[in-house]
């Protein structure tokens, strides 16, 4: 037996078929110390299962964080933000083949698997699930998720089939896990309004977090595929936080032409050149329909390439009221 000491709420100590859990994972109560040694890893659905339910049964708030690993602080502050709200976070690391489109980088995706534990240590990451492709893709495999409206759009129109990918692994995870609350980061915009969507328009018993934004200092958004960039590339990059500075700057100076911002913001982008956009879109926050002027709260959504590397950041643009 180890001896390391272990907290046990005192909800816990009182339900016994969970105490063989509380010996194997370190529990972090909201107000409980930090935990200092690596989270246990599950491999399958069984065992995930056993584990989330045995919490769920001692009363417990099941928190969910889905990933990709590779690992940096943006994924780290939605972890902070589940152990902050719930009693018992899971966090999944699965490169999911699906949302890859055949141009890209599912070969090259960074797998940093040890150095993640070590950052999820002392995040309130309770339980990691880290399943191999055949437990998440079982021979047979014939079920897929479409989402449309949100999912239609911008990088679904770039990159074919990848929100049927996003989301059909979203589910199935959502599925296995069963959390009460699922955190997502805002830097993907149009992802996270894909799985409010699927989430509302099936019943999904599970409540979609929003978190903001964990940028660089130069202000890029922190990204697993920023470590692809150059030393010359990442500093072009900084255009991409600049473009959308510009356009919160013009909106507060008083522009509502979206055609007019827009034109600027690209601008922002070209001087970085070589870089490819893809878009550079103001819409309606909700359904990500292009607005002509900015006369509510609008998103900005940007998309761009350097040195192959696509790289994609959003803002969301809020005028002031008269
Ligand atoms: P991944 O790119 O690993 O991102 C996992 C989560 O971290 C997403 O919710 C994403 O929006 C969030 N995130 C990434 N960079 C962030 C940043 N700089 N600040 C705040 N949050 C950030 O998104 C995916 O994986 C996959 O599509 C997934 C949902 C796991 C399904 O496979």
């Amino acid at each position: 037996m180890s001896t390391q000491r272990i907290n046990i709420d005192p909800r816990v100590a009182q339900n016994a078929p969970t105490l063989r859990w509380a010996a194997l994972y370190p529990i972090r109560t909201r107000d409980a110390n930090l935990p200092s040694r690596r989270p246990p890893v599950v491999a399958t659905v069984d065992a995930l299962r056993r584990a989330v339910r045995a919490e769920r049964r001692a009363g417990r708030r099941v928190g969910f964080v889905l990933t990709m690993g590779a690992l940096h602080e943006g994924h780290l502050s939605l972890v902070r933000a589940a152990s902050e709200e719930c009693d018992f976070t899971v966090v999944s690391i699965y490169v999911n083949p699906s949302q890859f489109t055949p141009a890209e980088d599912l070969a090259e995706y960074p797998r940093t698997f040890e150095a993640d534990l070590d950052a999820l240590t002392p995040c309130g990451a309770n339980l990691v699930f880290a399943p191999g492709d055949e437990e998440v893709y079982r021979p047979g495999h014939a079920t897929w998720v479409t989402v449309g409206g949100p999912a239609e759009p911008l990088e679904g129109r770039f990159r074919p089939g990848h929100f049927r990918g996003v989301a059909t692994v979203v589910l199935k995870l959502f599925e296995m896990v069963q959390p009460d609350a699922a955190y997502f980061g805002r830097k993907d915009y149009q992802q996270l309004l894909v799985i409010r969507r699927m989430a509302a328009d099936l019943d999904l018993p599970v409540e979609v977090r929003a978190c903001s934004t964990v940028r660089e200092s130069d202000g890029l958004a922190m990204s697993s595929r920023n470590a692809y960039l150059s030393p010359d590339a990442r500093r072009r990059a900084s255009a991409l936080p600049r473009c959308l500075g510009r356009a919160e700057a013009l909106v507060a100076g008083g522009e509502r032409d979206a055609e007019q911002i827009a034109r600027q913001m690209r601008e922002v982008l070209q001087a970085a050149a070589p870089l490819e956009i893809d878009y550079v879109v103001l819409a309606d926050p909700e359904t990500l329909q292009p607005v002509a002027q900015v006369v509510g709260p609008t998103v900005a959504l940007l998309a761009a390439r350097i040195e192959g590397t696509r790289l994609i950041d959003n803002t969301i643009l809020s005028p002031p009221t008269d």
